[in-house]
């Protein structure tokens, strides 16, 4: 692959006559654009998935297909190249449809250079704003709220200081990490904060795809390398040039596969499926997993030699229970930027105590979830035991000590009711709720055991800032 300045217009010529393809490749050679050629459709459109092109000049008579057609492929798998389209007198119809499709432009034959070439820097200025858009977007996605990484406590800040130390240099970084603590959120902040924030972040999910099908999505495949495969594809590691790529799940990946990651980890190199040639990527590797890798490596599940390399730099997620002092920091955060009914709500200080009480074997994503849920089941402004589930709501009490062995059913039952009706500071249909029972079923229990009524509690301390 030919190294070009990233500001040289590329531009791939398609027409069946090769005295117009060269003369053509003279004229842009000359003004400092990059040319690729093609003498049909089918070989357009493997060099445009081979090399990255802005514009395309094609004709409209092509030998396999027509000239639409071949614009409608290549808007599909590249949308942000532009097509100018070149006519014979007389089919400036067809050209007009070609424009209602997409096309930048069309020229008529014989072609005046002076107008192509104008053309063509404007075709090039339009790419270049809607690249430029995109970074733009993909900037703020990164600088929007959603993409924070929340949580003043220590555990929090020992990360979010690895990230600013790592992020710069082109270290492999390898997250480990329980489902939901944030992993693919360290990944964005690390690709973001790096010198590769312009290029793109590639996500790749071992999980998501069996073995033969994460090869091709990893490294491409050459046209008819397998049942299906009619054309040449590049795989993610070259999407990602320039930039990162992340690998999710890479504790599902198979030892097949580790093997040609490891290459790509090394030293860029891998073969697309069905292929002899070697090809480099610039490519920086984040990994993450919710296994540990190093006990899968010594039960010779993952190779030792691939998890040295990935684990330059190890990025370990603590679970949200370790660091329950952040908790109303990302309650207030998830109420403030994932709001439901565009209302304000407040947390209630037994539904708060509940929600710090809990294990979240979710993690983060489970408080995130569980707090959208109650914002859609609230009924007032404020979010109380009963909007979030049983589990959590049973969080909030604090263990019974009762000497077990001296007591017999009816005095257990006796003083657990009225411990639940103590710890919910006597709201009955709490108290029921969490010893799961009906409410009129509770009060026939108060009434048995003699057990008196208490206020209800009306403390609230978090709030989310609207
Ligand atoms: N520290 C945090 N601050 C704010 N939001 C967070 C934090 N950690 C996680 N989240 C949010 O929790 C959700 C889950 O995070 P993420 O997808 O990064 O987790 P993960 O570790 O990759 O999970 P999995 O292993 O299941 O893929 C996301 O919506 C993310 O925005
Ligand atoms: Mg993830």
């Amino acid at each position: 692959m030919a190294i070009l300045k990233r500001s040289t217009p590329r531009l791939l010529i398609v027409d069946n006559d090769p005295t117009l393809r060269e003369m053509l490749t003279r004229f842009f050679r000359q003004r400092e654009v990059a040319v690729i050629d093609a003498g049909d459709g089918a070989a357009a459109l493997a060099k445009a998935s081979e090399d990255r092109c802005d514009i395309a000049l094609i004709d409209l008579q092509l030998p396999d297909v027509t000239g639409i057609e071949l614009l409608a492929k290549l808007k599909e798998r590249h949308p942000e190249l532009e097509v100018i389209l070149l006519t014979a007198h007389g089919t400036e119809e067809t050209a007009i449809e070609a424009m209602k499709r997409g096309a930048y432009g069309y020229l008529t034959k014989p072609i005046k250079l002076p107008d192509l070439d104008a053309h063509l820097q404007k075709a090039y200025e339009k790419v270049r704003l809607a690249r430029r858009e995109r970074q733009w977007l993909d900037h703020v996605r990164y600088e929007s709220p959603r993409y924070q990484l929340i949580g003043s406590g220590p555990e929090m800040q020992r990360v979010v200081q690895l990230i600013e130390r790592v992020a710069p240099t082109d270290a492999t970084v390898l997250i480990s990490g329980e489902s939901g603590t944030g992993k693919e959120l360290v990944a964005r902040a690390l690709h973001y904060n790096s010198k590769r924030c312009k290029r793109p972040l590639v996500t790749v999910n071992c999980a998501a795809l069996q073995e033969t099908l994460l090869e091709s999505e990893f490294f491409g495949h050459e046209r008819g390398a397998f049942t299906g495969a009619q054309q040449t594809k590049p795989g993610l590691v070259e999407i990602a040039e320039g930039g990162t790529l992340f690998i999710d799940e890479i504790g599902e990946m198979l030892p097949g596969l580790q093997a040609k990651l490891l290459r790509v980890v090394e030293d860029g190199h891998f073969r697309r499926v069905g292929s002899t040639k070697d090809v480099h990527a610039d490519v920086r590797v984040i990994a993450a997993t919710n296994r540990r890798l190093d006990e899968e490596m010594k039960e010779g599940r993952f190779r030792e030699d691939l998890y040295h390399r990935l684990n330059v730099v190890s990025l370990r997620m603590p679970p949200l229970r370790e660091r329950r002092p952040d908790i109303p920091e990302l309650l207030g955060h998830f109420l403030t930027t994932r709001a439901v009914k565009r209302r304000c709500f407040q947390v209630q200080a037994d539904a708060l105590q509940a929600l710090c009480n809990y294990n979240w074997p979710g993690n983060v994503r489970e408080l995130a979830n569980v707090l959208e849920r109650a914002q859609i089941l609230a009924e007032g402004h404020e979010l109380t035991l009963d909007d979030f589930p049983e589990s959590i709501a049973t969080a909030g009490l604090p263990p019974a000590e009762f000497p077990v062995d001296s007591m017999n059913l009816r005095e257990l039952q006796r003083r657990h009711v009225g411990h639940v009706l103590h710890v919910t500071k006597g709201n009955k249909p709490q108290a029921a709720k969490v010893l799961g029972i009906n409410r009129h079923a509770l009060y026939r229990l108060m009434v048995k055991y003699k057990i008196e009524s208490l206020p209800v509690s009306d403390a609230v301390t978090v709030n989310g800032a609207c």
